[in-house]
């Protein structure tokens, strides 16, 4: 981890590890949720249709676990996962779940740019806001590539493109309806009031990205919200959510 080319890390996961009681309440609500429901609007599995059909049996990565409640959906349907996360605050809520749950997975202490596991030994690489926002998509989209075996599924979603063009630099300050930055250079996010650091990408450079790492890529899932949708994230309110596409997911297949 350390400094560099992946400086942001530590700092990243120093965040991650003072986020301690909001991330009790997520995970308490993810690990009890009896059907998966995705991102700010808690858009339920059953529209949403993101995970495969069939994981039983199936190993699973969740880079960027934090509470791992993603990873215990997964267990739940019968796959085998592993929570990879660089902070260990967050591994330590995961594993207090995991005790009160019953529900127990290898959980490793690791960035998703440089995870200490053996190539090709995946068949789903999962991201919700872990690796998907937080690591360097130029680092961590070759690694989920390295772990997966041909013909294995990487899915993961963040916030759009479009909306990082329109939320203001202030703490939770709502999207506006204007473009605040420009799309062209689109890649890492300095957020100065607690100090964080996110990537995003223009969908061009993601299909790129993801095409030169040897994927296929089987769809992007823009989510729409309900016009009056309420969210305890400050920085998207419903009426822009109904109008753009507040969070996207890409599913990709590492090509045989
Ligand atoms: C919003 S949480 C998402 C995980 C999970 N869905 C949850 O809500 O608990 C973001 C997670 O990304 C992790 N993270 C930060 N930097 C990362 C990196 N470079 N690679 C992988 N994960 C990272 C943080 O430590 C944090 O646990």
């Amino acid at each position: 981890m350390g400094g560099g080319r992946f400086d942001y890390v530590a700092v990243n996961a120093d965040a991650w590890d003072r986020r301690r009681e909001d991330q009790l309440r997520t995970a308490r609500r993810g690990w009890s949720a009896t059907e998966p429901t995705w991102g700010i609007f808690a858009v339920p599995e059953r529209t949403a249709r993101l995970l495969p059909a069939d994981l039983e049996g199936k190993d699973a990565l969740e880079l960027g676990c934090g509470t791992a409640y993603v990873s215990a959906w997964l267990a739940r349907r019968g796959a085998a996962p592993v929570g990879v996360d660089p902070s260990a605050g967050q591994l330590a809520i995961a594993r207090q779940f995991q005790g009160e749950f019953g529900l127990s997975f290898p959980l490793v202490r690791a960035s998703g740019e440089q995870v200490p596991l053996r190539d090709g030994s995946f068949d789903l690489v999962i991201s919700e806001y872990g690796a998907a926002i937080w690591a360097d998509p130029y680092a961590w989209i070759p690694e989920a590539s390295r772990l997966l075996r041909p013909g294995g599924e990487l899915i993961f979603l963040g916030n759009s493109g479009l909306l990082m063009l329109c939320v203001p630099e202030e703490d939770e300050t709502p999207a506006t309806a204007e473009l605040l930055r420009p799309h062209f250079g689109m890649h890492r996010f300095e957020w100065p009031d607690d100090p964080t650091i996110e990537f995003h990408l223009g969908h061009g450079d993601w299909i790129r990205l993801l095409r030169r790492n040897g994927f296929e890529i089987l769809d992007l899932v823009e989510f729409q919200a309900p016009v009056d949708a309420t969210s305890s994230y400050g920085f998207v309110e419903g009426w822009w959510a109904n109008r753009w596409p507040y969070e996207e997911v890409w599913r990709a297949r590492k090509q045989a």
